[in-house]
């Protein structure tokens, strides 16, 4: 029985600006990926990472995480969709492995305290869990316009202390994630994680407290609060 950690790089960045693919923008001079690859590896449970890299730069990842004193990670070609990616590296697992983590990239500065919560909830046997935190805005629930360009009608207002924002790694009991991924719609349905897909299938998903630094790094303000949380790690 082992613990594996499926880290989903492959994406381009869209929403971060022009540059490299995201993951392998610098955060305080080291690529945000290496980041990520630490944060997960330092878990106790963790005992592989299989890294999920854009498909025409798996021998670039491959080098870089040499380069950091990375080698036994596994990286494997990414797909279309981050759904995509997660599936193919989740098939790049070894037969042994009972629990995954799937961890963004893009979250380079999750403590491994987060880590090792997520990971010792699915050892105490929770088939799905995710890491979130209470969501500080009120939330509306809109309908598209008729016309694109006019304003959004708001149809309601979830109460907002049961909503919470959810974050990544979210962990699995391995056949749970596996099945989720084989049999669940491949696109739309408006499915953005992983746990999102095990709900599909009628499995309970539990949450465990997420933490302020597991953000995600989407925006270029991100990149911002990223590299102050760094500095302030540093200091
Ligand atoms: N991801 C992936 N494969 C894709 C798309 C996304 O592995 N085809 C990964 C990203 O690399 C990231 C994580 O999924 O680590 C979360 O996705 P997101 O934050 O949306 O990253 P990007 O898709 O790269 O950003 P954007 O949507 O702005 O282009
Ligand atoms: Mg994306």
């Amino acid at each position: 029985a082992r613990t594996a950690a499926v880290i989903p790089a492959a994406g381009r960045g869209v929403r971060l600006g022009p540059g490299a693919p995201k993951a392998l923008r610098a955060l305080g001079g080291t690529p945000m990926l290496v980041h990520a690859v630490r944060a997960v590896a330092r878990a106790r449970a963790v005992s592989l990472v299989v890294v999920v890299a854009p498909a025409d730069g798996v021998d670039g990842v491959r080098h870089l995480l040499d380069e950091h004193s990375l080698p036994e990670v596994l990286v494997v070609p990414g797909g279309e969709t981050r759904q995509d990616s997660v599936r193919l590296g989740l098939a790049a697992l070894p037969e042994d492995v009972t629990a995954v983590l799937v961890h963004d990239a893009a979250r380079p500065l999750v403590p491994v305290d987060t880590v090792d919560a997520v990971a010792a909830a699915v050892r105490d046997g929770a088939p799905a869990v995710v890491p979130a935190l209470p969501v500080p805005d009120t939330v509306k629930e809109i309908r598209p316009p008729e016309r694109p360009g006019d304003p959004e009608p708001v149809v309601g207002t979830p109460e907002r202390s049961l909503l919470r924002a959810v974050q990544t790694p979210q962990g699995f009991d391995r056949l749970t994630l596996a099945d989720a991924h084989a049999r669940v719609a491949r696109e739309g349905d408006g499915v953005t994680d992983d746990a999102g897909m095990v709900e599909r299938l009628g499995v309970e998903v539990v949450v465990v407290p997420g933490h302020a630094e597991a953000f995600k790094v989407t925006r270029p303000l991100d990149l911002v609060l990223a590299e102050a949380v760094l500095a302030r790690r540093r200091a």
